[in-house]
């Protein structure tokens, strides 16, 4: 067999996105992928499945509890809970299809099997009937992605004790739902159950939910997802799981309190651990860090020549989007150019409803690092566009920097928040400050303008408030 340019070790986001640039390169390049379906955990068992899950539930809200006040009537609303999961799985066919299609137009091979590193250039990949194949390569990427992590005193068991791998395949809501965590994971999951009929309850170690994000919005959430029906306990850490005749009952410590929970059904979302099970890289010396994510510099190189890694196996935000950047930057430097990741701004998203955006500095981080700023906010009841939706909850926060009125940061909460943060996304990516996008026309009627408003409302200008 030839000798390829590249082998890229896993499918996700990261891996697939960095073989089609490789390929667009003209690098010949490989994937390897130990699954049956291209994608990894992003198109097969994360955002993807969870967004289908998110939508149909958010549509049937809508009808349940909305539609009325639009004065569309509907009778006997109800989920076919089959037919809401073949959706979810179909969509899911469709996208990692198109991943296959993809690799083909891009002239990029797929082997299938675990890819295990035996020396730089050399990897060896064993497929699930027992077949073993050897591949040489110039350089390799490792995007082999991560999985759940589990509580030490509480070990998946896939039916009571599950990950979201599980919670996006009940057959049934669970009659009670209990969520350890309140991060991405557990809100969007737990947001879904409860929608669909389950009590969800929330047991957060921390006195928040929604970690990383900007307070007061995260705080608003935490409100907005109460008055829906589900319970947080924060500053709760839970410390024993027991199961009996498949139901659990969860301990948890708060302040001096020990709290009990009876439920159907654990998700276990308390964040995930980078994956390299298999892959044989620590045993030919690349180096790994004091969380097992693998070590590299800032060309995602690791300390052995020839070896890259991105995405969720090295440190940095668990988000599809910054792996496949990092994919696309890995492997325009292995081609020779120049490529470059501006972790600056990496936006995050939580799916709920309403959704919550941020990208940059939050306010908080802003104050811990002692950055003279300013905060333009607008609140999406002023918003014309939010009005004639039906649909004001949330507002629009800007931290921009004092002297120089630099956009450092931009948190959204509002229905359509995952889309509006784009926005903010460009002009940080090009310095811009926020003067710069409060005098960008923006369509009217719509969202966005609440974005240009909170832009102006840093400089004390913003057009649609009353009794300022
Ligand atoms: P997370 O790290 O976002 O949140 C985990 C939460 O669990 C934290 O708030 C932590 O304080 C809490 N926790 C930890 N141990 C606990 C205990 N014993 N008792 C109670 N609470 C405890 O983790 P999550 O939600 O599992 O997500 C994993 C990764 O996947 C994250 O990096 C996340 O950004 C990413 N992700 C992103 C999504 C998105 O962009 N929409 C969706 C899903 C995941």
């Amino acid at each position: 067999m030839d000798k390829f340019d590249v082998v890229i070790i896993g499918s996700g986001p990261g891996g697939y996105i960095a073989a089609i640039r490789a390929g667009q390169l003209g690098l010949k390049t490989t994937i390897v992928e130990k699954d049956k379906e291209l994608g990894g955990t992003c198109l097969n068992i994360g955002c993807i499945p969870s967004k289908a899950l998110l939508t149909s539930s958010d549509h049937f809200m809508f009808a349940k509890k909305e539609a009325q006040k639009h004065g569309i009537m509907i009778d006997n609303v109800h989920v076919d809970l089959t037919k809401m999961l073949q959706r979810k799985d179909k969509v899911v066919k469709t996208l990692t299809g198109g991943v296959r299609a993809l690799m083909k137009t891009n002239k990029v091979t797929t082997f299938e099997g675990l890819g295990t590193i035996t020396a730089p250039g050399k990897v060896s990949v064993q497929s699930s009937n027992g077949g073993k194949q050897e591949i040489e390569t110039k350089n390799i990427v490792i995007a082999t992605g991560s999985v759940p992590m589990e509580l030490p005193f509480a070990k998946f068991d896939g039916k009571t004790i599950v990950s979201s791998t599980e919670a996006l395949c009940f057959t049934e809501p669970p009659p009670k739902l209990l969520v350890i965590g309140a991060g991405a994971i557990g809100l969007e999951l737990g947001s879904v159950w409860s929608r669909l009929g389950s009590e969800v309850t929330f047991l957060e170690f921390l006195p928040r939910i929604a970690v990383g994000f900007d307070l007061e919005l995260s705080n608003q959430l935490q409100r907005a997802l109460t008055a829906q029906g589900m319970t947080f306990h924060l500053e709760a850490k839970v410390t024993a799981i027991k199961i009996d005749n498949g139901r659990a009952t969860a301990t948890a410590t708060k302040g001096n309190e020990e709290l009990k929970f009876d439920a159907d059904k654990v998700l276990v979302s308390v964040g995930r651990r980078a994956f390299s099970d298999g892959l044989g890289a620590e045993k030919i010396g690349v180096a790994l860090d004091e969380r097992k994510r693998v070590k590299i510099d800032n060309h995602f190189r690791t300390n052995v020549e020839g070896i890259y890694a991105i995405g969720d196996v090295v440190a940095g935000p668990m988000l599809a989007h910054k792996a496949e950047d990092e994919g696309i930057a890995c492997v325009e430097i292995i081609a020779g150019k120049s490529g470059h990741v501006n972790y600056d701004v990496i936006p995050g998203i939580i799916y709920t409803n309403p959704e919550l955006a941020g990208v940059g500095l939050t306010e908080e981080q802003a104050k811990e690092k002692g950055i003279d700023f300013r905060i333009g906010k607008f609140p999406f009841r002023a918003n014309g566009r939010a009005i004639a939706n039906e649909d004001v909850e949330g507002m629009v926060k800007f931290v921009a920097d004092a002297k120089t009125d630099r956009i450092l940061g931009a948190h959204i909460l509002q229905h359509a928040a995952s889309e509006l943060i784009a926005e903010a996304a460009s002009v940080m990516e090009f310095g811009g400050s926020s003067e710069d996008l409060g005098r960008t026309c923006h369509s009217h009627p719509t969202l966005s303008e609440a974005v240009k408003e909170a832009a102006l409302a840093v400089e004390k200008r913003a057009l649609h408030i009353v009794n300022r």
